[in-house]
Order: C-alpha cells, then structure tokens, then sequence
C-alpha cells in the first residue's frame, strides 16, 4: 500500500490568533483540495479554536504541539487529549526536540504521552533525532534508534500502525543546515528496518517517516524523491504561506 505523504507545519511559538486566521485564509486560498497530501499545521495551542473556525471544511488539519499524558488532573498549564480533540484537533506532536532540550521532555514522558493520544483519536507526530555531537561521535543509530525503541514500547502493532514518525537531527533543526538527502535517507531506511525487525515488514512498510530540519521549496523535491522519506515536518518555510504552499506543492 502505498503511503500517503504528509506535510506538516510546526508554528511553534510564532503568531498570534490575527496572525493565524490571515495565514490559515491565504493557505487555504492556495492548497486546499490538493490531492496525494495530507497537509496539517500546528499552531499554539491559543489559536487551536482559531484554525477550527477558518479551516471549517478545509482539507488542511490541525495539530498541537504537545499533550498531557494524564486524561486529566491537578497540571497546571498542561493540556489534555480530550481537550484537544474537543477543539478539533486531529494531529499531535510529541516528543519534539525543543521539548526534550529545553522542558525536561525524556523517553519515558515521551511514551506516557503517546500511550495516552493513541488511547483516543489523536494521531501522533512521534519527533527522534541525534545532536550534532553524538552524530560527530558516530551514535546516531545508537541514539535514534534507542529513542524510537524506548518510545514504543509497551505498544502494540495496532497502536504503532497509527503513528507519524518524524526524523528531526537536532543540528538541522533552525540551523539552515539540511541533512543532505543520502544522510536522511540514510537514517530513514535505518528507522523502517529497526520497525521490520521489532514488528513486523507490513507494520514497517505502512508506517510515515517524516524529514525535519531546515526543509524549504528549495530543497524539498529532491528530499521527496528519497524512497524512505513520507514527508516533511517544517517549522521556519510554514510560516509564511506561499512558501508553506510551495511545500505542500513540491
Ligand atoms: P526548521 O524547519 O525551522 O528547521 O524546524 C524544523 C522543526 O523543528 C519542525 O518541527
């Protein structure tokens, strides 16, 4: 079966509520119905209900950045599933590398966080991804394959089926510095042999391995045209819509 690619936008903390709805508007203008994509875009959580209201009958989704893995609960400033989903969110992120840099964001949080999304209708975005020193110290599979492990386990294929893995080398990421398309390759093909051996080659061959860091128009055709590669994760080339467009257009 043939994977359906996804392009995803991660606004991280950029736009307010104006900001969103006139970027959401001229994106619309420009891909919705595109056909062959899945297009999704991650506000901040305060313009979750904004991206509802302009993406009404849109074919773009909508995502978080992030959820709680408790169903609910004494957490002050953290978000639910079930809040998610009320606002009509379809997509999450976890495990971002900004998250595991900066907010103590550890494997094992990772995996309660996707235990809890894949409990309900969330898709989760699932972030890995080497630094550049322990890519320089030759740990990358090490490294990435030890987070991806650590994230699934205790679930089950089913549960996996339902993932979007995003491979994110944290010294690509804001850098301008892309992985070439052979390094991601790389990396990607490493990632859905791991997925072969640990479960199965149907689970393996289904599943969408997103490519973060540094992706724009200018080099998302030839990252694309790598035979592991579903897809791009973007933060700085979606911000602004035609060149989020572009993306999606590649
Ligand atoms: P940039 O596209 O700005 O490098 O960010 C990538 C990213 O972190 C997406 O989640």
């Amino acid at each position: 079966m043939a994977r359906i690619p996804v392009i995803a936008g991660n606004w991280k903390m950029y736009k307010t509520r104006p900001e969103v709805k006139s970027t959401l508007e001229a994106l619309r203008k420009l891909v919705d119905g595109v056909e062959g994509v899945e297009v999704v875009i991650c506000p901040t959580a305060t313009s979750l209900a904004t991206a509802a209201e302009v993406l009404e009958g849109s074919t773009i989704r909508f995502g978080a950045q992030n959820v709680h893995w408790a169903a609910e609960g004494a957490f002050t400033g953290e978000l639910s599933c079930a809040m998610l989903l009320d606002v009509g969110c379809q997509y999450v992120i976890i495990g971002h590398s900004e998250r595991r840099q900066y907010f103590g964001e550890t494997d094992e949080t990772v995996s309660k966080r996707l235990t809890q999304a894949l409990g309900t209708d969330l898709t989760p975005i699932l972030c890995i991804g080497e630094t550049l020193e322990e890519r320089e110290a030759d740990r990358v599979s090490d490294v990435v394959l030890g987070q991806l492990k650590r994230a699934l386990a205790g679930l089950t294929e089913d549960q996996i089926s339902r993932i979007i893995i995003a491979y994110e080398p944290v010294w690509a990421i804001g850098t301008g510095r892309t992985a070439t398309p052979e390094i991601a390759q790389e990396v990607h093909s490493m990632i859905r042999t791991c997925l072969e051996q640990e479960y199965s080659s149907e689970l393996a061959e289904g599943l969408r391995i997103l490519y973060g860091g540094s992706v724009k128009p200018s080099n998302v055709a030839e990252l694309m045209a790598q035979a592991d590669i579903d897809g791009a994760l973007v933060g700085g080339a979606s911000l602004d819509a035609e060149s989020f467009a572009q993306l999606v257009k590649y």
